[in-house]
C-alpha cells in the first residue's frame, strides 16, 4: 500500500466467493498464527477430501457486514482465538465489535434475524489456564445465533495449554457429517487420493541477487514509498543485550534494549514488544541434513501457492534460499503436529522407520511421549524414527513443498516492555529469561528457547564472552546484520509493538499495588520508572507498592541496583516488598507478603487504588487474586461472597489489571 496506484481490493467477501465459485470461506482470528494454521488445514480438507471450493481469509481484510448475504447453501467457518483477558485477536477486533453490538447493522440491514440464511461452523482456540477460556468463540457463537444464524455441528474448542491438536482432530471428525449435509455433499465420496500440493517450489538458476530475500519479513517497499512499521512489516531494529544476574547460578536473565529512534514506531508504557526470532544453526543444519539439502542450502528458490484455498500467494518473501527459510521463515524448532507426521510416512527410507512414523502419527500416547513431551521438532522426529541414524539425506525424497505446507511460519515472541515511554521514548527494553530445560521424557535432550537463546548469544558476543558449547550457535549476519553504530558492532532484530490495555491510572496520584514475581516485574519497572520520572518533573505521585519475588536475594533479584534510588524518589508511602522463596526453609511467595501487608493494601484500595498483576497465569495469578479476596474479608469485614464480588468489581472497572502468560 502507500503508492496510491494499488487497485482497491474487494472487501465484499460474498462477491469474491461468487466470482471465484467458492462455497466455503474460513475466516481466522489469529494473533500468533496458530488459528491461521488450523484455518488452512480445514480449508485444505474441505477442498481435497470433499471437493468443495473453499478459501481462507484474514478477517480484517473483509467487510463482515456482508454476512447477511451469504447464500443458504454456502458455509462460513470461523477459527477464532481468545487471548489475554478474553479478548479477540487484533485482526478480529472489528468483527467482534460488529457482532457484540446491541443491534448490529448488516449490509442489507434486515430487521429481526438478519443472519437467518447464514450457516456457520465455529472452532475456538483458547487456553484453560486463563479464566476466560474460549470466551471469544463462545460469545460470537451466541451473538450469531441470536441474529438468526445456524451453527453447523458442534462448536469446537481447543486448549492451547495441552491438547489443542487432539481437540482439533477429534472435533473436525464430528464436523464432517453436518458439513456434508449443509452443503449437499455426499460424505461417502470423500477422497483420500494422492496428496495435492498447496505450494509449488522452483529452484532458480537465474536471479538478480538484490531481489533475493535473506530473512526480511515483508516485501521490499517501492522506492520513495512511505514505510509504516507494524506487525506485517516489522522494523529491523538494533538490539543490545546485557545479563541481569551476575551471580546467576542456574539461570540467565537478560535486559534487552531495542533502538526505535528515527522510525515511526512508538509505544506506551505497559505495551508489549514483539521480536521475530532466528533459528539456531544446529537445527538449521539438522533439518538440511535429514532432507539431503546440506549442499544446496544457498540455492535460490521461489515458492508460490497453487492451491486455490490459500489466503496468500506467497508463504513468505521470495525468492529466497533454503538456508533463509530454515533460519528465519519456519518454526523448525517447534514440536511437529501429529496429523502432519502421517504425510511423511510415504517417504520413509526403511520399513522400520515407516512403521515408527505410522505409530507416532496414529497412536496418541506414543506421540505424546516421543514428540510433545520429548519436545522433538520435525528433524528430530525424522532422526528418531530411523533409530537416530544420522546419515544425511535419509528423507531426501520428501518434496520441499510438503515442508513449507506443514511447518508453521515463524511467529514473533511477545514480551512485556520494561521501559517507560515517557522516560525512554526511543529505546524499548524487555526483560527476558533465557529458556533452557531438559524434558523428563527425553533427558538427554536440551531444549533451548528460540528467541531467548539468540538474545543470549548476542549478549555473549557483545561482552566478548567465551561462548560455551552448551549454547547453540546462531548466524549473526545477513539482513539482521552488524550495524555500525557509535559503539561498533550491533545485531538487529525485527520488532513491532503491540498495544495493550495494561496501563497506569491516568491520574498519577492514584495509589497502585503491583504484584510481579520473576520476569513479571518487567512492566512494573516501567511503571515505577515512569512515576519517578514524573516526580522528577515536579508532578505529584501517589503511593506505589511493588510486591516482587524471586528465589534468592543474592542471585536472581531483578534490577536490584535500580530500586533504592527509584523508591527514594517516590517517597515514604512507596515501598518495595520482596519475597525470596528459597532463602529460608519454608517457601515465601508474593501472596504471603500481600496477606502480611493486608491492612496497608486494604487502605490503598479504599483510596481508589489500582491492582496490577504480571507473570505466571497458572498458579501465581490465581493465588494473588485469592489474597485480595482474603484481604477484603479480613480488613473490609466482608463475607466470602461479598469479597469475591468486590474483587470481581475491581476487574470490571479496570482497577484490577493482569498481564499474565502461561
Ligand atoms: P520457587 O521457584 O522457589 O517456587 C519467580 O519465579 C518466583 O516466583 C520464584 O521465587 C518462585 O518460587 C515463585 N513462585 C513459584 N510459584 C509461585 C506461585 N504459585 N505464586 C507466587 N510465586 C511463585
Amino acid at each position: 500500500a502507500g503508492s496510491g496506484t494499488v487497485k482497491k481490493r474487494e472487501t465484499n467477501f460474498v462477491k469474491v466467493m461468487k466470482e471465484q465459485g467458492r462455497r466455503v470461506i474460513v475466516f481466522y482470528g489469529s494473533q500468533t498464527g496458530t488459528a491461521e494454521g488450523y484455518a488452512a488445514r480445514i480449508a485444505k480438507e474441505c477442498s481435497q477430501r470433499f471437493g468443495v471450493n473453499c478459501m481462507t481469509a484474514d478477517m480484517e481484510l473483509y467487510d463482515l457486514t456482508y454476512l447477511d448475504q451469504v447464500p443458504k447453501d454456502h458455509l462460513v467457518i470461523f477459527v477464532l482465538a481468545t487471548y489475554g483477558e478474553g479478548d479477540p485477536t487484533d485482526n478480529a477486533m472489528e468483527f467482534w465489535d460488529l457482532v457484540t453490538e446491541e443491534e448490529p447493522t448488516f449490509s442489507a440491514s434486515a430487521e429481526d434475524a438478519p443472519l437467518h440464511n447464514l450457516n456457520f461452523v465455529m472452532f475456538g482456540l483458547g487456553n484453560k489456564t486463563y479464566e476466560h477460556y474460549n470466551e471469544v468463540s463462545r460469545k460470537v457463537t451466541k451473538c450469531l445465533t441470536k441474529l438468526g444464524a445456524h451453527l453447523v455441528g458442534e462448536s469446537g474448542e481447543g486448549d492451547d495449554d495441552g491438547s489443542l491438536e487432539e481437540d482439533y482432530l477429534t472435533w473436525k471428525e464430528t464436523l464432517w457429517p453436518f458439513f456434508c449435509a449443509t452443503l449437499g455433499v455426499d460424505e461417502s465420496s470423500a477422497k483420500s487420493g494422492p496428496r495435492e500440493p498447496i505450494y509449488s517450489v522452483q529452484e532458480l538458476l537465474e536471479y538478480e541477487k538484490d531481489q533475493v530475500y535473506f530473512g526480511e519479513l515483508s516485501e521490499r517497499p517501492k522506492k520513495h514509498a512511505k514505510v509504516v512499521f507494524d506487525a506485517k512489516r516489522p522494523f529491523i531494529a538494533p538490539v543490545t543485550s546485557r545479563e541481569l544476574f551476575s551471580e546467576g547460578g542456574e539461570r540467565n536473565c537478560l535486559h534487552v534494549e531495542i533502538d526505535i529512534s528515527g522510525t515511526n514506531l512508538s509505544y506506551n508504557t505497559g505495551d508489549h514488544v514483539a521480536m521475530w526470532p532466528t533459528n539456531n544453526e544446529i537445527e538449521v543444519n539438522r533439518l538440511a541434513s535429514v532432507l539431503g539439502l546440506t549442499d544446496k542450502l544457498d540455492a535460490v528458490v521461489t515458492i508460490n501457492a497453487i492451491d486455490p484455498t490459500a489466503s496468500k500467494k506467497y508463504p513468505f518473501p521470495v525468492p529466497t534460499t533454503y538456508r533463509s527459510i530454515f533460519r528465519y521463515y519456519l518454526e523448525i524448532c517447534a514440536p511437529i503436529s501429529r496429523q502432519i507426521l502421517s504425510s511423511f510416512v510415504e517417504f520413509a527410507p526403511t520399513e522400520e522407520s515407516k512403521s515408527n512414523l505410522i505409530q507416532l502419527a496414529t497412536d496418541k500416547d506414543a506421540y505424546r511421549l516421543h514428540v510433545t513431551e520429548s519436545c522433538r521438532n520435525l528433524a528430530q522426529v525424522l532422526e528418531f524414527v530411523t533409530g537416530n541414524d544420522t546419515r544425511t539425506g535419509l528423507f531426501s525424497s520428501v518434496p520441499f513443498d510438503l515442508i513449507v505446507e506443514n511447518v508453521s511460519r515463524m511467529q514473533p515472541r511477545f514480551y512485556s516492555i520494561s521501559s517507560s515511554a515517557k522516560e525512554s521514548p526511543n529505546v524499548i527494553s524487555a526483560t527476558v529469561v533465557v529458556l533452557s530445560y531438559q524434558p523428563t521424557a527425553n533427558p538427554h535432550h536440551i531444549v533451548h528457547g528460540v528467541n531467548s537463546t539468540f538474545l543470549y548469544r548476542i549478549q555473549m558476543q557483545q561482552q566478548q564472552e567465551l561462548i560455551s558449547s552448551a549454547v547453540p550457535t546462531y548466524n549473526l549476519s545477513g539482513p539482521r546484520q552488524l550495524y555500525l553504530g557509535s559503539d561498533g558492532l550491533c545485531q538487529k532484530v525485527p520488532v513491532h509493538v503491540r498495544h495493550s490495555q495494561f496501563k497506569l491510572p491516568r491520574n498519577s496520584t492514584v495509589p497502585i499495588i503491583m504484584v510481579g514475581p520473576g520476569t513479571g516485574v518487567a512492566p512494573f519497572r516501567a511503571f515505577i520508572r515512569e512515576r519517578a520520572f514524573e516526580k522528577d518533573k515536579g508532578k505529584q505521585t501517589g503511593p506505589t507498592l511493588l510486591f516482587y519475588g524471586s528465589r534468592h536475594e543474592s542471585q536472581d533479584f531483578l534490577y536490584a541496583q535500580e530500586w533504592p534510588e527509584l523508591f527514594s524518589k517516590l517517597g515514604d508511602e512507596s515501598r518495595l516488598i520482596t519475597a525470596f522463596s528459597r532463602d529460608q526453609p519454608e517457601k515465601i511467595y508474593v501472596q504471603h507478603r500481600l496477606q502480611q501487608e493486608g491492612r496497608l493494601v486494604w487502605d490503598l484500595l479504599q483510596k481508589g487504588g489500582y491492582i496490577y498483576v504480571c507473570g505466571d497465569a497458572k498458579n501465581m495469578a490465581r493465588d494473588v487474586n485469592q489474597s485480595f479476596i482474603n484481604c477484603a474479608i479480613e480488613f473490609g469485614g466482608m463475607t466470602d461472597t461479598k469479597a469475591h464480588d468486590y474483587v470481581k468489581g475491581l476487574r470490571t472497572t479496570g482497577r484490577y489489571q493482569e498481564d499474565i502468560w502461561s
